[in-house]
C-alpha cells in the first residue's frame, strides 16, 4: 500500500526509532528493498531524486513500477513513495500529480524567507491531496545528483520559522553530508536534541551513508525519525557486481550481472535496520504491525 509518511514517522518519533529512506535508482533497487523490508514486516520510504526520476523515465513510470511491484510481490507493508530534494514547486507538483505520496521541497539554497515561501506553496498543493512534505533548513553538504555543496548548519530559529509553513517533517542540516565522508562526520547532537525538543514534527537525517553506527544510534536518541541512505547501497551493489564480473568474465546476461548485487544489497538493508530499529526487528512477526 502506498502511504504518506505521517503515520509511520509519528510512530517512530513516539517510540524512538528511525524509519529508513532508501533512494532507488531502478527496478532492481526498488525490488530488493521492498523484498527485504517485507521480510522484516516494517514500513519503508522509497526516495527518488530528480536525477533518478529522469534516469528511470519520469515520475509516472516510477509510481506505476512501484505499485506494480507491490502487487506482484504481495507487499503488504506501508510504502511511502517520496520525491527526494525536489528543487522547485514545479518538480514537487509533477511528482504529486504522478501519484507520489510524499515530497521533499529543498529550497535550502535560498535565504530563509524565500525557502519559506516556496515550501508553503508546496504544502498548500500537497496537503489537500494527502501528500506529506519534508523541507530542509541550513544545507546538507556533499554531492547529490553530481552537484557539490558545502555544509551550512541549521539554527533553531530557522527550524522554528520553517515549521510555520505547515510541513510534516524537517531535515535540519547539522553536519552530515551526502556521499562518502572524508574523515569522521561531525554532527551537532546538542542542537539536534534542542531542535527535537522544540518542534513537534519528526526530524530527518540526510547523508546517512558512512555515519558510524554508534553515531546513528545517538542521532536517533536525539530525535531523528527518518534516515536517508543512498550511497551505501550503491557502494554495496558496485562491489558485488565488480566481484561477479571478475569471477565470471564471460557472463553477459544482465539479469545475472545486475542480479549479483541482490543478496548483498538485501544484507546491507538488514544490517542498517538492525541499527535504526532493533526493537522492532522480529522477522515475520505480527508484532511488527506498528501502525
Ligand atoms: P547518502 O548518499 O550519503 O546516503 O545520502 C542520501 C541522502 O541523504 C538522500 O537524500
Amino acid at each position: 500500500m502506498l502511504v504518506n509518511f505521517n503515520e509511520i514517522l509519528k510512530d517512530a518519533k513516539k517510540n524512538s526509532y528511525a524509519v529508513p529512506h532508501f533512494n532507488i535508482n531502478n527496478l532492481e533497487w526498488a525490488r530488493n528493498i521492498l523484498e527485504q523490508m517485507q521480510e522484516l514486516n516494517l514500513p519503508v520510504i522509497l526516495g527518488v531524486s530528480e536525477g533518478a526520476a529522469s534516469y528511470m523515465g519520469g515520475f509516472y513510470t516510477i509510481r506505476v513500477m512501484v505499485e506494480g511491484l507491490i502487487k506482484d510481490l504481495n507487499i503488504t507493508i506501508p510504502v511511502c513513495l517520496h520525491l527526494d530534494h525536489g528543487g522547485s514547486f514545479e518538480s514537487c507538483k509533477k511528482a504529486i500529480d504522478a501519484g507520489f505520496t510524499s515530497v521533499m521541497i529543498d529550497a535550502s539554497k535560498y535565504e530563509l524567507e524565500k525557502n519559506k515561501e516556496i515550501t508553503k506553496q508546496v504544502v498548500d498543493y500537497a496537503h489537500p491531496k494527502g501528500v506529506s512534505v519534508e523541507a530542509e533548513v541550513g544545507h546538507v553538504g556533499g554531492t547529490e545528483d553530481n552537484v557539490y555543496g558545502d555544509v551550512f548548519r541549521a539554527t533553531l530559529e530557522d527550524c522554528f520559522e520553517i515549521t510555520k509553513t505547515g510541513i510534516d517533517a524537517l531535515a535540519p542540516a547539522l553536519g552530515s553530508v551526502h556521499g562518502l565522508y572524508k574523515g569522521e562526520p561531525n554532527l551537532d547532537f546538542d542542537r539536534m536534541k534542542q531542535i527535537n525538543e522544540s518542534l513537534s514534527i519528526p526530524l530527518v537525517l540526510h547523508g546517512g551513508t558512512g555515519i558510524p553506527y554508534d553515531m546513528i544510534k545517538k542521532a536517533i536518541s536525539c530525535g531523528i525519525s527518518k534516515i536517508n541512505i543512498n550511497t551505501e547501497l550503491q557502494v554495496t551493489w558496485h562491489k558485488a557486481v565488480c566481484d561477479f564480473i571478475k569471477e565470471n568474465p564471460t557472463v553477459y546476461d544482465p539479469r545475472k550481472v545486475i542480479g549479483s548485487g541482490k543478496a548483498p544489497m538485501k544484507a546491507k538493508v538488514l544490517e542498517l535496520i538492525n541499527v535504526f530499529n532493533e526493537k522492532h526487528l522480529k522477522p515475520n512477526s505480527t508484532d511488527n504491525n506498528i501502525i
